[in-house]
């Protein structure tokens, strides 16, 4: 079994998570939530390219993963590179699916959802310019998405509000009427994807990197084919234990505060 960090500000790894477990690798999957700093999609770009490589330094080194996934979009477009010079293991990022979004649509019309953050980043720019500079790109950014995929991960009702007014911030943008792909440019959105299709005006094509990671880190690290297993996750705020259990997660922890960042076992029942 090869090891694999995951990494996200809550539980939008999952997602990519989900996609690594029916990769047919075999990889042992630990995962980290910088929840106490959640949501990062409001963070300022100084402040996340301090915290996010010191905080996997730390926890690589207690961990020993072999590869670890930045599955965050808000953190791999700001902070992939200095995560890297952090690490001495492969590190791959999520960044958004711009160039399958541009080969997929007919209407030339692309719907970008992500976080405040991305949507306006240079990264997210370049790769716009690179890959669908001939496309129009409606971009629209929310962080109460983030929060709704949160609560409905939690039991709640996953905040139609929040859908709603991404659905209206898309196709009813300029432009926004012929759009028919959109890339899910956060983690935590494709676990949204039904109720975002539910309440989108027309069927298009939701697009998120999940298959695509999971195919990169099986790339990477050479694995064999297998049955991949989850087995630890560490929150540097409040255990989400209850989501993380129920997905078969059976180690929980809490991730102490900088620069240390001590990865301390918690017990299951004392865990919520
Ligand atoms: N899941 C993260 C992403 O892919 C960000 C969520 C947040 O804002 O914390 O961008």
């Amino acid at each position: 079994m090869k090891r694999v960090l995951v990494f996200d500000s809550g539980v939008g790894g999952l997602s990519v998570c989900d996609a690594l477990m029916a990769s047919g690798s075999a990889l042992e999957i630990d995962y980290v939530a910088d929840n106490a700093w959640l949501p990062y999609g409001l963070k300022s770009d100084v402040e996340l390219r301090a915290r996010v490589p010191a905080l996997l330094a730390a926890v690589a080194a207690q961990w020993r993963p072999e590869l670890v996934v930045i599955a965050c979009n808000t953190a791999s477009t700001i902070a992939l590179d200095a995560v890297r010079a952090a690490l001495d293991v492969p590190v791959v990022g999520v960044v958004p699916p711009i160039k399958p979004a541009a080969a997929l649509t007919r209407s030339g019309v692309i719907g970008l959802l992500a976080t405040p953050a991305t949507v306006r980043r240079a990264y997210t720019n370049d790769l716009i310019g690179q890959f669908a500079a001939d496309k129009r790109v409606v971009r629209f950014g929310s962080s109460a998405l983030v929060e709704a995929a949160e609560d409905k991960l939690r039991g709640g009702r996953g905040d139609p509000g929040a859908i709603d007014e991404a659905i209206k911030g898309l196709f009813e943008a300029p432009g926004g009427g012929a759009l028919d792909v959109v890339a899910l440019a956060c983690t935590h959105f494709p676990l949204l994807v039904d109720e975002l299709k539910a309440a989108a005006p027309r069927p298009c094509v939701w697009l998120d990197s999940g298959e695509a990671i999971a195919r990169r880190v099986a790339h990477v690290l050479i694995a064999e084919a297998g049955v991949p297993r989850v087995r630890r996750a560490g929150f540097t705020g409040m255990s989400a234990h209850a989501v993380f259990s129920g997905r078969g997660f059976t180690g929980m922890a809490h991730i102490g505060g900088a620069p240390e960042f001590l990865a301390m076992p918690v017990e299951s029942n004392a865990a919520e």
